[in-house]
């Protein structure tokens, strides 16, 4: 339960999580709660209308528009669109070490070459005034090097980024899969914390391995914020801003459920936003057999099956 620390808690990057339906699901949940996209390459951004799914959300304020890419003008120009349909902060992907990522010259590799990202920036705050934070890891490969973080700090801190929020753990490239880059090699949030107190006018948020909201004491003179990534997904209960009674999460479902029914009308449902409830009743009595109903709605393309299944059990 969050209580009075909402701005110290935020919801990490997924791509195929966190897109507008889960942002949206979050948002009845906690109206309050920092949210990063999933990933968007900025020449996506430009070409297609992904942003358009966000205009479910009344309030884009606490929504961070995460973006990979390396062309200060290609970034310059997704952000405008970005900061055109409301948003105040784009993030920068320095962190993801997938093989399609890394071959594309972004993502991880940018943690070598801040300059690039630095001219990034610079291309955004000429064409906006949105916030521009970054996200990346401690490091690469096997060896830890205080030096490729604080570089590529100190570097990007000229363009007045203030914000970053840092994975601690490596990534590996090349040799490791992105899912086993989650859980490999093992965190080392002492560098985060160090990182904090040599760039102590930065905004350091730490992510990784986080389970709950609860410990905000612990770590509120160590850095400026918690990123929960997994977690948050397996279990969004745990930003709700006061205990929610199970009646309460009904109707916040049937409310998810009935929006998506009004949006998905005359047109085809998009999986991800009935997959978002697959966790949302785990740990009670009925979890297994509401995943089985979850499922059947994402096979049939049926929402009124899992209304119906709602209002009657
Ligand atoms: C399914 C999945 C997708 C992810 N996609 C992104 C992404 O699009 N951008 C990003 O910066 N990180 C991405 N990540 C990494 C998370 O943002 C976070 O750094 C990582 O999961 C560690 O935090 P956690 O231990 O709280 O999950 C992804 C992680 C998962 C599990």
């Amino acid at each position: 339960m969050l209580q009075n620390v909402n701005q110290f808690y935020s919801i990490a990057p997924m791509m195929g999580k966190t897109d507008s339906y889960f942002c949206f699901l979050m948002s009845l949940i906690n109206n309050n709660i920092t949210i990063y996209t999933e990933m968007m390459h900025s020449e996506a951004i430009i070409r297609t209308n992904i942003l358009n799914d966000y205009k479910i959300l009344k309030n884009f304020s606490n929504i961070k528009v995460q973006i990979a890419g390396n062309k200060p003008i290609s970034m310059a120009k997704a952000a405008k669109k970005i900061s055109e349909l409301g948003f105040a902060e784009v993030n920068i992907n320095c962190g993801c070490p997938s093989k399609n990522v890394i071959a594309g010259d972004f993502g991880l590799i940018l943690l070598k070459n801040p300059w690039i990202v630095k001219d990034c920036v610079n291309a955004i705050k000429n064409e906006t005034g949105l916030k521009v934070s970054v996200k990346t890891r401690i490091g690469i490969g096997t060896e830890y090097n205080d030096d490729l973080l604080n570089n590529f700090v100190s570097e990007i801190n000229m363009s007045g980024v203030k914000k970053y929020i840092i994975h601690a753990r490596n990534g590996i490239l090349g040799k490791l899969s992105t899912k086993k880059n989650l859980s490999i090699p093992p965190l080392k949030y002492e560098r985060v914390f160090k990182l904090k107190k040599k760039f102590s006018r930065n905004k350091i948020i730490i992510n990784g391995g986080f389970l709950n909201t609860l410990d905000f004491k612990k770590y509120k003179n160590k850095v400026d914020g918690i990123m929960i990534g997994r977690e948050a997904y397996k279990n969004p209960w745990i930003f709700a801003k006061n205990p929610i009674t199970s009646q309460q999460r009904v109707a916040l479902v049937i409310k998810y459920i009935t929006k998506l029914k009004k949006l998905f009308t005359g047109k085809s449902i998009n999986k991800n936003s009935i997959t978002h409830l697959q966790n949302i009743f785990n740990s009670t009595d009925g979890a297994k057999n509401w995943r089985k109903a979850v499922n059947f709605s994402i096979h049939n393309n049926d929402l009124q099956y899992l209304l119906n299944y709602i209002k009657s059990s």
